[in-house]
């Protein structure tokens, strides 16, 4: 019965056609001034500023009301109002205003060699996570980190290709899906898994993706945890039972806190058998700033932390929050602009959380350069 509501949700998400629109342009970089060339970026929506724009998949975000507070109120093809927090980031850093996605073919080596994303949104470690979806699975967006190499070669060498990866900072956002939408909703892992046993099958997965990052000459690798779970608007929704108030699920916001504790313990000794001494691999901190909006609203100026500003917010995201659905007055006091993902205004906190991080990152890079 809990589950029946993301299962129909599912399977409309399965068997929706259609509804695609064109995004608009992103907008112009900055002069290239700073110690970090480039942000390379992997992953999932979080991250994903529409690449899947350009993949056969129903799960996109490029029609309004998605990007009614980016720049020219474009809907990109990101999860979200306004920036992601690689956006902002990429900002601060000083290198350029947005990060474009990768498969916009019609990027310049300029624009390819300040930094792209690679992410696809409903993507995750788990193979079967992407074939929800069709989205690019994550050894597919090692693929064309791959190529995207040798367009950078063709145009200044290999030894400035290789200097140039070096000394980028790499960003992954993994995980929200596979246990979301695969483990807990779509459910067929867990005939053959325990929750803690997922967790593992998807940290080695994971592992393995960063191990493909090292190889291909990654030094600066930072990896994004999962937030809470359990206090995501569809979560709720599909996890409580109706009227007895919009909770986060405890039991899920655990799963989220274990993985993180693994995920961590595993960072570590990948750093430390790196032939490459100058090789760091940071943890960005996602669960705890999120956590803390949703705990304490009112200090952020938030209203609503429960439910997304896009139609009733339970449970819209992608094609479901389209033009025709209603959206909340003011975004920028909702925690969540989706049932899944967190508004401009959240995104932005997020990133001033990951500040103390991004400083670090600087002052390392500065010191090995
Ligand atoms: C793709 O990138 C080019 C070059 O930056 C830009 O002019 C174009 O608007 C982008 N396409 C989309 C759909 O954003
Ligand atoms: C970077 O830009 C700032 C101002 O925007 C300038 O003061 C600084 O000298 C520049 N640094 C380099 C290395 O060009
Ligand atoms: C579960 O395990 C069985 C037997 O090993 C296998 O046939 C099946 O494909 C597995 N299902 C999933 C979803 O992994």
């Amino acid at each position: 019965m809990k589950s029946s509501i993301s299962h129909l949700l599912l399977l409309s998400l399965i068997y929706f056609n259609g509804l695609v629109s064109k995004a608009q342009a992103i907008p112009r970089q900055r002069p290239f001034n700073n110690t970090i060339p480039a942000l390379l970026i992997f992953g999932d929506s979080i991250v994903d500023p529409g690449n899947n724009d350009y993949v056969g998949t129903i799960l996109k975000a490029n029609f309004p009301p998605y990007g009614q507070d980016f720049a020219n109120r474009a809907a990109t093809g990101r999860f979200t109002n306004g920036r992601l927090p690689t956006d902002y980031i990429i900002s601060y850093v000083g290198i350029k205003d947005y990060v474009p996605p990768y498969l916009n073919r019609s990027l310049s080596i300029d624009e390819l060699m300040t930094g792209v994303s690679f992410a696809s949104s409903g993507t995750g470690s788990d193979p079967l996570t992407p074939r929800l979806f069709n989205v690019v699975p994550l050894p597919k967006q090692l693929e064309h980190l791959q190529e995207y190499r040798k367009r950078i070669e063709d145009a200044i060498g290999k030894g400035n290709t290789n200097n140039l990866i070096k000394k980028s900072v790499f960003l992954i956002s993994a995980g929200i899906n596979d246990f979301v939408l695969n483990y807990f909703t779509a459910q067929f892992r867990r005939l053959n898994f325990s929750v803690s046993e997922y967790e593992k099958f998807v940290l080695q997965l994971f592992r393995e993706f960063i191990q493909g990052l090292l190889s291909q000459g990654a030094t600066k690798i930072a990896v994004v945890g999962l937030p809470p779970l359990g206090c995501l608007p569809f979560t709720i929704t599909s996890k409580t039972i109706p009227l007895t108030g919009r909770q986060c699920v405890e039991r899920i916001n655990s799963v989220a806190r274990d993985y993180n504790v693994l995920l961590q313990s595993e960072l570590r000794p990948l750093q430390s058998t790196q032939p490459d001494k100058g090789t760091k691999i940071y943890y960005a901190d996602f669960y705890g700033p999120l956590q803390d909006m949703i705990q304490n609203p009112q200090k952020y100026g938030f209203e609503e932390v429960s439910s997304g500003c896009c139609g009733t917010g339970l449970l819209e995201t992608s094609f479901l929050c389209n033009p025709k659905t209603p959206v909340c007055p003011d975004a920028s006091k909702y925690i969540f602009w989706d049932s899944i993902h967190p508004s401009d205004r959240a995104y932005y906190l997020v990133f001033q959380a990951f500040r103390p991080l991004i400083d670090f990152i600087i002052k390392d890079t500065v010191a090995t350069n």
